[in-house]
C-alpha cells in the first residue's frame, strides 16, 4: 500500500480538516482492523498539525486503556469520570480544555501539554467505545472548528469499524 498525504500548505485549519477527511476515508476504506485504522488516523493528523500528542483511549470495563497514538509516552489507564478523557467518556460530550491547569482533576501525562480536546466515540447503541484525545503545547489551541473538523475526520473510522 502506498499513500501520499496531501495537506494544504496555506489555509486555515477548517480547510486542512476538509482536505484530510476524504483522504482518511480513502485510507481506511477496505481495512476492517480498527487498531490499524486508528493508528493511521493518528499519523495523518499528527503530520498535518503541530500538536504535541494525539491518540485514542479504548474502553475496557470501567477503564480507558491507551490505544494507538503519536507523541510522547502517555498514561496507560484512566478510570471512568477521571481527567478530561474520563469526563468525556462519562458525559458522552466533547470536552475542550483551553488551559489544562484550570481543569480540576486534569491528568498530566506530559508537562508540556497546555490545552486539550477530547471527543467520545459512540457506537450504534450510544455507548462510548473509545475517546480521541488531542494535546497541544499551546494554550487555548482548540475551538469549535476542531470539534467539527475532528468529528468529520472520525466519521470514516466509525463507518469502517
Ligand atoms: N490529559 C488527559 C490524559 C491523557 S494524556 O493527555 C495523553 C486527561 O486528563 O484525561
Amino acid at each position: 500500500m502506498s499513500f501520499e498525504l496531501k495537506t494544504p500548505i496555506t489555509g486555515d485549519k477548517l480547510q486542512i480538516y476538509r482536505s484530510l477527511a476524504p483522504q482518511i476515508a480513502a485510507l481506511v476504506e477496505g481495512e476492517s482492523n480498527t487498531i490499524a485504522n486508528l493508528a493511521n488516523f493518528c499519523a495523518v493528523l499528527k503530520s498535518s498539525f503541530g500538536w504535541l500528542w494525539i491518540g485514542f483511549y479504548l474502553v475496557e470495563g470501567e477503564e480507558l486503556v491507551l490505544g494507538p497514538f503519536q507523541g510522547p509516552v502517555a498514561c496507560t489507564r484512566i478510570k471512568k469520570g477521571k481527567g478530561v478523557c474520563g469526563s468525556s467518556w462519562q458525559s458522552k460530550q466533547i470536552v475542550i480544555v483551553p488551559d489544562v491547569d484550570a481543569f480540576p482533576g486534569h491528568i498530566a501525562c506530559s508537562t508540556q501539554s497546555r490545552s486539550e480536546i477530547v471527543i467520545p466515540l459512540l457506537d450504534d447503541t450510544n455507548n462510548v467505545w473509545a475517546v480521541l484525545d488531542v494535546d497541544s503545547a499551546l494554550l487555548n489551541d482548540f475551538d469549535a472548528t476542531d470539534s467539527a473538523g475532528l468529528s468529520e475526520c472520525l466519521r470514516p473510522l466509525m463507518a469502517n469499524r
